[in-house]
């Protein structure tokens, strides 16, 4: 089977180009991403796949790589913007990668007649009150806060109307949280990671009550490759690992791992429109294609993760002081 990844050497594609390696070795890989800032040329380097620099809206790029692939191949398509702070700050680029980038991967996947699984997010159903019991489901009205989940929405929108009215071969999942090893650390788990190791105090927006619904990137991963292989043609799945924990929660458990006072945080300027709390019901994916997390103890996820990067500073330490520069020109402490 030959697969095009988007967005390959991201974080969640390229952990989902390993777990490939390691599961499904037979598989063809060939990468194709625009090496934005948020890509890791050592997240690839060494992975079992072709690499190609390109943007996903580019038809000539794609047309060539999808000339070679035959009726039972497939794309995934991670590539994207993913990051709400920056959407906030400047939300153009997202309208080009998620609206127009995945536009330009539906044309391609129907010239070329390829199987399409789409990789979207739980944010674009919006937040869910704090303390309640609710979780979203596959039935769940859209309605996304920020201009990244606005875009996701909008790319979501598309691949939709794809499938009813030209009959495009392909399935979306939308999937709560990730974490997990090669994450750039301008997001949450990362950012406060490897602020405790160098010695600095996490940062919590707001309160640090808003709730997150975790899952471990390679749980993720191992949905999607359920859902290419026996997911139903058109159908969505959500993805989650029942792992709702409150962000002051999780700051608490990493300055435990990391043999520091938990009590030692800065509470900072909150995100615009910041949502409260995600939740995903998963039964659908659990009942009709029998996926389970294996990551099931979100402290042990947390404690691999430390370790990862407390072993891989090199892979990280480039862009630190950069990303801490940036998050400084808007955050006050409170
Ligand atoms: P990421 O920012 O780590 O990686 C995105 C990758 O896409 C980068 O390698 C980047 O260079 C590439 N890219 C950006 N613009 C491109 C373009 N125009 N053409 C080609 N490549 C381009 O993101 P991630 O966290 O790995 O997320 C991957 C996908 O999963 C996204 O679609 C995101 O919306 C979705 N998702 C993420 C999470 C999460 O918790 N991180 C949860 C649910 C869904
Ligand atoms: O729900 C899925 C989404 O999860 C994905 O679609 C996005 O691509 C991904 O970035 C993530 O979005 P969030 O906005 O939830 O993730 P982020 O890591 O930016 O923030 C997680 C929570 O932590 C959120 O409530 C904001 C808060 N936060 C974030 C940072 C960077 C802090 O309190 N302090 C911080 O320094």
């Amino acid at each position: 089977m030959r697969l095009l990844v988007t967005g390959g050497a991201g974080f969640i594609g390229s952990n989902f180009v390993r777990l490939t390696g390691r599961v499904r070795p037979d598989t063809h890989i060939t990468v194709l991403d625009a090496f934005t800032y948020a890509a890791n040329e050592a997240s690839v380097a060494d992975a079992p796949c072709d690499v190609i620099r390109g943007d996903v809206a580019d038809p000539g790029v794609l047309d060539e790589i999808l000339a070679g692939f035959g009726p039972d191949d497939a794309i995934v398509h991670f590539a994207a913007e993913s990051h709400n702070d920056n959407s906030i700050a400047s939300p153009g680029q997202f309208v080009h990668t998620n609206i127009t980038g995945t536009f330009e991967i539906l044309e391609a996947a129907r010239r070329h007649d390829v199987r399409l699984h789409h990789v979207s997010t739980d944010e674009v159903y919006g937040d869910l009150p704090l303390g309640t019991p609710e979780a979203f489901t596959e039935d769940t009205a859209y309605r996304p806060s920020s201009p990244y989940s606005a875009s996701k929405a909008s790319a979501d929108m598309l691949v939709r109307a794809w499938i009813r009215t030209y009959g495009l071969r392909a399935t979306l999942s939308n999937c709560s949280n990730n974490y997990g090893p090669r994450q750039h650390v301008e997001k949450f788990i990362p950012r406060q990671i490897t602020t405790l190791i160098d010695g600095g105090r996490p940062r919590l927006y707001g309160s640090g009550e808003n709730v997150r619904d975790w899952i471990h990137v390679d749980d993720h991963n191992a949905a999607v490759w359920e859902i290419l292989e026996r997911g139903r043609m058109g159908e969505t799945y959500l993805i989650g690992a029942d792992g709702q924990a409150s962000n002051r929660e999780i700051v608490r458990e990493l300055c435990l791992l990391c043999d520091r006072d938990p009590d030692e945080v800065d509470f900072v300027t909150d995100r615009p429109g910041h949502d409260r709390r995600y939740a995903i019901d998963a039964t659908k994916l659990r009942r009709e294609l029998g996926w389970a997390p294996e990551h099931t103890d979100l402290r042990s996820g947390l404690a691999d993760t430390v370790e990862w990067y407390r072993e891989n500073r090199e892979w990280w330490e480039p862009v630190k002081a950069a990303v801490e520069a940036k998050y400084a020109e808007v955050e006050e402490v409170l």
